[in-house]
Order: structure tokens, then C-alpha cells, then sequence
């Protein structure tokens, strides 16, 4: 077990830029890398930089692979709100990842329990995750990991805390944001062989010191990173602002 490495950078800019140059040294070192992805307002700078990289030829996506991190249930991939549709929007139009190698769980499965035991049977055959990049819920949860999932969980269906509904209203034309999704598990983001966790703005600082600072254990999903070798956290000076053990990297 080591700490996670931080970065704290000037602004949430910088922290996308952090995250593209890992992401674009990993295509170029490997084009056929397999990345898990977030959704969220937290990538979304990243995603404009992976698209704009992209069109200047610095990254080709051809080869590369992902799996989303999470869906809701219920909400078709072309409804509004959709993490399908948000991804269609941000950043699978403007890059040249292959569709067939772009995978969500289906939240409008019928059956959700197969649906998610085949999306880790997909994991395992495209030989696992090089890259997680993750978000962090103010509650402390990555994907739809709530507080209290078990560390050991794989690929599952949750019921969505209050609060966690109430922070993704946004992305629901009509605000009627659904009560289940499905989420990849602690265990199966613990397997990626590298993990980028960033965190923007200052309702992320009280969260980003539980998960760093405070006890490893299931109130804080988050904090299971911490269990991992190879984590880095990259933060804007806002979401640091609460650490005890700040060492600011040159900002960028
Ligand atoms: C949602 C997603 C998470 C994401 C979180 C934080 O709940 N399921 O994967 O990390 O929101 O969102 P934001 O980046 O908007 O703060």
C-alpha cells in the first residue's frame, strides 16, 4: 500500500490538462489501452481536451477501448440524461473511437443482473483497465459506489443515495433523475492497473480529505483507493484547501 500520489494544480483547467498528457502517453505507448471513464461536470474540460488533442493529431483513438463507469436504470441510451448520451455528446462524436469498442452498461436491460455480469465478462476479455479516471461524489462515492458498498463488490445494481440524485438533477431536462443504476464495483475499479481520481472545486474539499485522510473503509468508497498501488489524486487548489498534507506541484 502507498498514498496516492497528489497533485494540487492552480484550477480545474489545469487538472484536465494533467489528466489529457497521462491519457495521451498512454495511447501513444500503448493505442490499444483500455480506459475506464467518469461522467459528471468534473470531466467534462477533460473531455473538450481529449477531443481538441484529437483534431491536431496528438491522439488517435483507433485501437483504444473504453467502459464507462456507470448508467442509470431505466433511462434509455438515446433519452436525455443518458451517461450514453452525455458521452455521445462529449466526447464519442469528436474522437475516433471505434462504437464497438465503447461500452456502458444498459440501464434499460431487462435483465440487469446479467447485464451486469456480461459488462465484467467484457472487461475481462479486453484483458482488464490500464486507466481508471474517476470523479468523487461528495458523499465519497466513485462511480455509483455509495457509502457502505463493500470493497470487495463487483458490477452491480444500487439504489442512489438522496443526495446523489439531488447532485446529478442537472442532467435531467425534466429533473426527474432516477432512483437506480448500474455502477462498476470498488473491486473491479480496485483491478485497473492505474488509477486518476480528480476532484474540482471547493464542494469537493471536505470529501477529498475523508478519502485521503481519513479511515479506509466502506462510509468513504473513495477511500479504498488508497488500498492501490498506483492511484494519483489530481486536485484544483479549492478541493485541496482542507488537507492537512498539501505539496502543491507547480501549477499549470
Ligand atoms: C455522478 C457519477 C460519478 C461522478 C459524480 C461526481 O454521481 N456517477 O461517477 O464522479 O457524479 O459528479 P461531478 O463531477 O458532477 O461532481
Amino acid at each position: 500500500m502507498a498514498d496516492p500520489a497528489l497533485s494540487i494544480v492552480e484550477d480545474a483547467s489545469s487538472a484536465a490538462r494533467v489528466v489529457a498528457d497521462r491519457v495521451e502517453e498512454l495511447i501513444r505507448g500503448r493505442p490499444n489501452a483500455v480506459l475506464a471513464l467518469p461522467t459528471g461536470r468534473t470531466p467534462l474540460r477533460l473531455y473538450d481536451l481529449l477531443a481538441e488533442r484529437y483534431r491536431a493529431g496528438r491522439i488517435d483513438f483507433r485501437s483504444a477501448r473504453t467502459f464507462n463507469l456507470d448508467e442509470w436504470v431505466g433511462v434509455g441510451r438515446r433519452a436525455p440524461g443518458s451517461y450514453a448520451a452525455f458521452m455521445d455528446e462529449h466526447l464519442f462524436s469528436r474522437v475516433n473511437l471505434r462504437p464497438e469498442n465503447r461500452a456502458i452498461p444498459d440501464g434499460a436491460a431487462t435483465d440487469l443482473n446479467a447485464e451486469c455480469a456480461g459488462y465484467e465478462e467484457r472487461i475481462r476479455e479486453a484483458g482488464g483497465i490500464d486507466l481508471a479516471i474517476l470523479g468523487i461524489g461528495r458523499n465519497g462515492h466513485i462511480g455509483f459506489n455509495e457509502p457502505g458498498t463493500p470493497f470487495d463488490s463487483r458490477t452491480h445494481v444500487v439504489d442512489v443515495a438522496v443526495e446523489t440524485r439531488a447532485a446529478n438533477q442537472w442532467s435531467f431536462p425534466d429533473g426527474r433523475v432516477p432512483t437506480r443504476a448500474i455502477t462498476v464495483g470498488i473491486a473491479t475499479i480496485l483491478e485497473a492497473r492505474e488509477i486518476v481520481l480528480m476532484a474540482t472545486g471547493a464542494a469537493k474539499s471536505a470529501v477529498l480529505r475523508r478519502m485521503l485522510e481519513g479511515p479506509i473503509e466502506p462510509s468513504c468508497p473513495a477511500s479504498a483507493l488508497r488500498l492501490h498501488p498506483h492511484v494519483q489524486v489530481v486536485a484544483d487548489a479549492p478541493s485541496a484547501a482542507d488537507l492537512r498534507s498539501r505539496t502543491e506541484a507547480p501549477g499549470r
